[in-house]
């Protein structure tokens, strides 16, 4: 597929409506300015970019994120690391290495990344994008799967359109609890993540352009509707989304990074072999502004 030069860098587009892998940047070293910038537009372009070949610790790792925004802190103690606190850990494994079955509270919760959502969406300011290093990767599926919600707005037919223009939907971090049978969020998690109501169309802040803005997993509500018409209603446009003209499938190889934009896509994993290690540990770029409507 075409590749597109950005400065000294290059991108070899890897879907037709999302994506990208980029050559030339060395992430453990620090970023030149103008790498920082060739990434920004680069990002801005693809939505998602692949990074392959970084072996980089947790510590580079946050400082990479660093370049483009703040590392957000996840609520939960469980899920972040014990060691580099910005680090959400989506694995299989605890830190001291054993699998955890699928029974486990952990488990049970990261189960929900299984299903299209955007990153941190329930917070009053959502997060800008993610970083997820492939640790340990999957041979038997955690494949990560990425649409382009531009187009998918663009895409939509008229009645999906008349009924998200204009509207707002809930995202409720309890959703997750009701969703995966995990333990429910404490009364201080409840206090410190209370429900929030976003667009269902939203402008991105860089690139002007209109989106839709769903992240089923949380979504349980929509203004003006039922509660079991508004569930409905995300699955209908959850599955509009997923056509595989708007769908990047990443198969991983071990030191990927990949980088996404959570205000214009949204991802799942697919599942793997509960016995087969599988870590990946991401940090997430913290919201520096509410959603703006379109
Ligand atoms: C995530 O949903 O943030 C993680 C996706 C993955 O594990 O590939």
């Amino acid at each position: 597929m075409e590749e597109v030069s950005y400065g000294a860098l290059r991108v070899r587009r890897l879907h037709p409506a999302i994506a990208g892998e980029m050559h030339g940047v060395d992430f453990s070293e620090p970023l030149e300015p103008a790498t920082v910038t060739a990434i920004k537009q680069a990002w801005a372009d693809h939505l998602v970019l692949v990074f392959p070949d970084q072996p980089i610790s947790d510590q580079q790792h946050v400082a990479v994120t660093r370049y483009f925004g703040e590392p957000e802190v996840f609520h939960q103690d469980r899920i972040k690391s014990k060691f580099v606190r910005e680090i959400f850990r989506v694995a299989n494994t605890d830190e001291d290495g054993n699998i955890m079955p699928p029974s486990n509270p952990v488990q049970q919760q990261l189960s929900s990344a299984r299903k299209w959502h955007t990153d941190s969406s329930y917070r009053e300011k959502p997060a800008i994008g993610s970083l997820l290093h492939g640790v340990e990767i999957s041979r038997t599926g955690g494949i990560t799967c990425f649409t382009n919600m531009y187009d998918v707005y663009e895409a939509l037919p008229a009645r999906l359109k008349s009924q998200v223009d204009g509207r707002k939907a809930r995202h409720d971090f309890d959703m997750l609890s009701r969703l995966t049978g995990a333990p429910k969020p404490t009364a201080a998690e409840r206090a410190a993540m209370p429900a929030v109501w976003q667009p269902l169309v939203r402008r991105h802040p860089v690139t002007g352009r209109k989106s839709l803005y769903i992240s089923p997993i949380y979504n349980d509500a929509i203004e003006g509707m039922a509660d079991n018409d508004a569930v409905a209603l995300i699955a209908e446009l959850a599955e509009f989304a997923g056509q595989p003209q708007f769908v990047y499938e990443h198969t991983w190889s071990p030191d990927d990074i990949v980088m996404w934009d959570n205000r214009c896509t949204m991802h799942y994993v697919t599942p793997h072999d509960p016995a087969e290690r599988r870590v990946m540990h991401r940090t997430t770029i913290a919201g520096d502004a509410v959603v703006e409507a379109a």
